[in-house]
């Protein structure tokens, strides 16, 4: 292993300059002179993107780059599997390796504030306990691989309304509170290597380079030691980013020579406006990463991609990750009709039971080695003794967008790239096409036994760059669905999409599952919850609500911001701590499906609710332990997540926050016992005067639960002392 103090005293400025800044669209400089190669990335969460030409963004192409497609962030969340999370993280990593990368640009953690936002598909949750807990598992995962993770978008990037400018104002309490605790944990307890800034800016400067974010609370008060790459073209100021922002500046223009942190930072150390020691740690930060990823070893491990082990447990994420929302009369699973007298007949409807999604949503995007789409994956499952035809439904009308334009990331820096829209289009082609796609569904429904629609978003609306104007079903889905309802003997209702949807029609349909974007095998997964060779366990990440009017953000009119004097907008996170769930369940607003929901083909039940306090005084630590039996009363065996929620007795605070969680897997009938523990932190709130968490005495409010909304136990325990943390 190098000594990194000595290779740093052996480095000229220009030198020390290469390695601060990209010298490629996912590279920096590296030092042949001295071996020290260059740090190679790549995007991102949902597997190793395709190679680009190191200077423009046309692909590669050589049909070496295809890879394991894995499950989106909310698919793998929507398991509330660590250990899954962790395999997720297994894969990642090995296939990055396996590509020869140093660093993976995964996972993003941004909380999701509003449903809006067009990446949430790319992150995992409302909650910062689940989001941190899951995310950690999966850093770990990835850099087993000797490969880097990298934690994205710090901080406060939760809308992609104009991300380039947005100034997010949050007050301190909510930042440390709700935004920045999955970042504390993946960076601190997961260890992640590096960590990337936000395009946003926050406390008056952008998030790559301002002092508040990136030098007082990450290095200062946490210590954090990774190295802090910036989002591709987040850094706007040289003086201030060699002060205190990004350790390595990277951008989507192939200008390598005019980056702030390249040509403009050598002047401005020549003539002694930066001293030079300002760069000094940025090289220590990025050596001392190469030399844990053994970049100077001789023994470093290979990776591997596309291998049958990464396939089966994407598959299993998927499975786990699809959530059974609406199951009347216990209606699925269905059967497969193996009458070869009588055969049976489906009929599978909608654009998404063959859209394959892997190719879009902007830099997440993944050249999959194969895509298994719904109607294949049904298909397969059913075999050749039933009959299973398809219609699309409903017509997509901005083909173009679905799958990512080619060279967008070009143009990503533009504030005003926007999609057009065009009236007459939509009446001349657009309408009549939906009328006839209606009509080929509505004659044909009724001579099927089953009608399986399968409908949703797809990358149009899932995607970087752009939030979603509203929270409907595109492509006039709502009306196919409620027509079908009503001429279809069954009808299931399979939606895939990465955000939110209002459903006027929940009431006419009996069967309802929801999944986000689930990976290579995503089609086997949903066949196999469809006719029960897979017992559901999916838990919604994020609250439903009825309709976007309902959402926090609207109540408050905090977003999308308004324009201020200084020319860019501003949005005040007003509605504090009142975000997702803890919005809903505080101002008792109804909600479509409750954070945490989920059914299953078992049924469970839980008995002998306890609850124990323990105060260990001589070392200052409280243990509080809620317990019970959980019993599945099916003849299948099953998966059930019991929810801990805390509700703190202070101004301002939620009536509940999810504290602990955990998956159960019950085989039929069996009882097990199951405790979750908390401690002081679990009860902490952030001071703003002590600039640090403390428990407060008082009536602290325990529900333990199936989701937000079905609580099956609730107390009250007494904390009598104080514990700062
Ligand atoms: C995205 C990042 C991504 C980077 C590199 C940016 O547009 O915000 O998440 O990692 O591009 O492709």
């Amino acid at each position: 292993m190098k000594n990194i103090q000595s290779l740093l005293k052996q480095l000229t400025i220009e030198e020390k300059i290469k390695i601060i800044h990209g010298n490629g669209l996912f590279q920096n400089g590296g030092i042949e002179r001295l071996n020290i190669p260059p740090l190679v990335m790549s995007d991102g969460p949902n597997g190793v993107r395709q190679e680009f030409q190191n200077d423009n963004w046309t692909p590669i192409n050589d049909s070496g780059d295809y890879v394991t497609w894995l499950p989106s962030n909310t698919c793998l969340a929507s398991t509330w599997n660590p250990e899954l999370a962790y395999y997720f993280g297994q894969i990642l990593g090995n296939e990055a390796r396996g590509r020869g990368k140093d660093v993976i640009l995964a996972p993003g953690i941004n909380i999701k504030r509003t449903p809006l936002c067009g990446r949430n598909f790319e992150y995992m949750s409302e909650d910062p306990v689940l989001t941190g807990t899951l995310a950690t598992s999966l850093v770990r995962g990835i850099q087993e691989n000797d490969v880097a993770a990298c934690v994205k978008h710090f901080a406060l990037n939760n809308q992609e309304f104009e991300r380039m400018s947005v100034e997010a104002e949050v007050d301190e309490k909510t930042l440390y509170e709700l935004y920045l605790p999955a970042f504390h944990e993946a960076l601190i307890e997961g260890g992640s290597l590096t960590v990337m800034g936000a395009y946003n800016r926050f406390d008056g400067d952008f998030c790559c380079e301002g002092k508040k974010l990136l030098q007082d609370i990450l290095r200062d008060e946490w210590h954090y030691d990774g190295v802090v790459v910036s989002d591709w073209g987040g850094v706007h100021n040289t003086e201030q980013t060699a002060l205190y922002g990004v350790d390595l500046e990277m951008s989507v223009t192939p200008d390598f020579d005019n980056y702030k942190l390249a040509e403009p930072l050598h002047e401005k150390i020549k003539s002694g406006e930066i001293p030079e020691s300002a760069i000094d740690n940025k090289v220590l930060r990025i050596l001392t990463l190469m030399s844990h990823l053994r970049m100077f070893s001789p023994v470093r491990r290979p990776g591997c991609f596309n291998v049958s082990r990464h396939q089966s447990i994407v598959e299993q994420i998927a499975e786990e990750g699809i959530v059974l929302l609406k199951n009347d009369k216990n209606y699925l699973p269905l059967s497969t009709g193996q009458n070869t007298q009588n055969p049976k007949k489906i009929l599978v409807v909608g654009d998404n039971a063959t859209r394959t999604h892997a190719c879009g949503g902007g830099s997440s995007e993944v050249k999959a080695l194969y895509d298994i789409s719904p109607l294949l994956g049904i298909r397969m499952a059913l075999g050749g003794n039933a009959r299973c035809d398809f219609l699309p439904g409903y017509y997509v009308d901005n083909e173009k967008n679905v799958c990512g334009e080619v060279d967008w990331q070009a143009d990503s820096l533009q504030t005003d790239y926007s999609k057009a829209e065009n009236q007459s289009q939509f009446e001349n082609e657009i309408l009549p096409k939906r009328k006839q796609y209606l009509k080929e569904v509505l004659d044909a429904a009724p001579g099927y036994d089953e009608v399986i629609f399968i409908g949703g978003l797809n990358h149009a609306y899932d995607t970087e760059g752009f939030d979603r104007t509203d929270m409907k079903l595109p492509y006039g889905q709502d009306e196919v669905i409620t027509a079908l309802s009503d001429a279809a003997e069954h009808l299931t209702v399979i939606l895939i999409h990465g955000s939110p949807v209002e459903m006027p029609w929940i009431d006419k349909v009996h069967s309802l599952i929801s999944t986000s974007y689930c990976g290579m095998n995503g089609g086997h997964a949903i066949a196999k919850v469809i006719f029960g060779a897979v017992n559901p366990s999916g838990r919604l990440t994020e609250t439903y609500p009825l309709c976007l009017a309902d959402t926090p953000t609207e109540a408050y009119h905090s977003y999308p911001g308004e324009m201020g004097e200084d020319g860019h907008r501003h949005v005040t996170y007003s509605e504090k701590l009142m975000v997702g769930y803890r919005y809903y369940t505080s101002k008792d607003i109804p909600v479509l499906f409750p954070f945490g929901y989920g059914l299953s083909y078992s049924t469970f039940v839980c008995r002998n609710f306890r609850v124990t306090q323990r105060n260990m005084s001589s070392i200052g630590e409280l243990q509080v332990t809620v317990s019970c039996e959980i019993q599945n009363t099916s003849s299948r065996d099953g998966k059930e997540t019991l929810q801990l929620y805390v509700g703190i007795p202070e101004p301002e605070q939620p009536k509940m926050s999810l504290r602990r969680f955990e998956k159960i897997f019950l085989k039929a009938t069996e009882t097990k016992e199951v405790s979750l523990i908390l401690t002081q932190k679990d009860f902490a709130t952030y001071s703003i005067k002590r600039k640090c968490f403390v428990t407060n005495p008082g009536t602290y409010e325990l529900y333990l639960g199936t989701s937000a909304l079905d609580i099956l136990y609730h107390t009250s325990i007494e904390i009598t002392q104080e514990y700062a943390l």
